[in-house]
């Protein structure tokens, strides 16, 4: 049997590493620091070490204490070279949850115009401490919003409603339940422009073979995401056609053992 100090011990071990992750973990977002931010190799280092502590100490995501929101994975996923030349032509994108905004600061060195991307989170927090991650302050002019996007009467979000052609939406849904995700999903078609044919969803996500609940959140692969997308269609008179892949990643943990997480990579599109 664990003790409970043991079981605290390895919740921890879990949430956060001490360690920079294997290069090609954060090759993307260190390039990023050195090429888009300005920041001297030597700096870089303890430069993350702050701003992501300060980050975890905000709200301890694995996402931030694991360093995962280093791993740019959106660079490969299928559909970014569509965003890259979609936003150039006008449509704009909204990336829903977006932390501490780096995969719009990715998307803006890449070539996508400031003008037509868009971020919001919960957590204000999260968002300064992008800018000072990024040092970007006075010259990042993408407007971030702030709000509860499972709060319909939080008004925070309700600038960028009948705004939007494609939404980024990544270790987002896997934060809730089956019935908040209906909800997350409804309030994201509200973000869509009015009568958009090509209308977006994509990101990727923890996910699972066996698709299920698991402590109060709901686990997806590709079926069970198609039935989420069936369901806030009908509440939205929208219909949606999914298309996601699951794929294994090994985590090693400090002090030893390992863990591998299924993750599902998606894209939603408007049908
Ligand atoms: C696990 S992080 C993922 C961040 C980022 N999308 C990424 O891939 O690195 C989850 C984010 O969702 C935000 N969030 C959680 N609940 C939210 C809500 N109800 N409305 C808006 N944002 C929320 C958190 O503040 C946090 O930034």
């Amino acid at each position: 049997m664990v003790s409970g100090d043991t079981e605290l011990n390895l919740g921890r071990i879990r949430r956060y590493q001490h360690e920079l992750p294997e290069w090609e973990h954060i090759s993307k977002a260190w390039n990023l620091l050195e090429n888009y931010s300005g920041i001297p190799p030597d700096e870089i280092e303890p430069h993350l070490r702050k701003v992501r502590d300060q980050a975890f100490a905000v709200f301890n995501y694995p996402c931030l204490g694991r360093w995962r929101f280093l791993d740019l994975y959106i660079t490969t996923h299928p559909a970014y070279p569509e965003l890259l030349a979609r936003t150039k032509a006008g449509a704009v994108l909204l990336d829903a949850a977006c932390c501490v905004g780096q995969a719009l600061r990715q998307l803006a060195f890449d070539g996508a115009p400031q003008e037509n991307l868009r971020g919001f989170d919960l957590r204000r927090d999260f968002i300064e401490l992008g800018y000072d991650l990024f040092r970007d302050r006075d010259t990042f002019r993408v407007p971030f919003a702030t709000g509860d996007a499972l709060d319909p009467a939080d008004k925070g979000l309700s600038g960028l409603d009948g705004t939007v052609d494609i939404i980024h939406a990544a270790a987002f849904f896997h934060l809730f339940g089956w019935d908040e995700q209906v909800r997350l999903g409804e309030r994201l078609v509200r973000f869509f422009k009015e009568g958009i044919e090509n209308a977006v969803v994509l990101g990727r996500q923890v996910g699972t073979p066996e698709p299920g609940g698991e402590r109060g959140r709901y686990l997806h692969n590709e079926g069970s995401m198609q039935r989420l997308w069936d369901e806030i269609g009908e509440r939205t008179g929208t219909r949606w056609k999914v298309r996601a892949e699951l794929s294994e990643e090994k985590d090693t943990l400090e002090g030893g053992g390992e863990v591998v997480r299924s993750l599902i990579r998606y894209e939603v599109r408007k049908a």
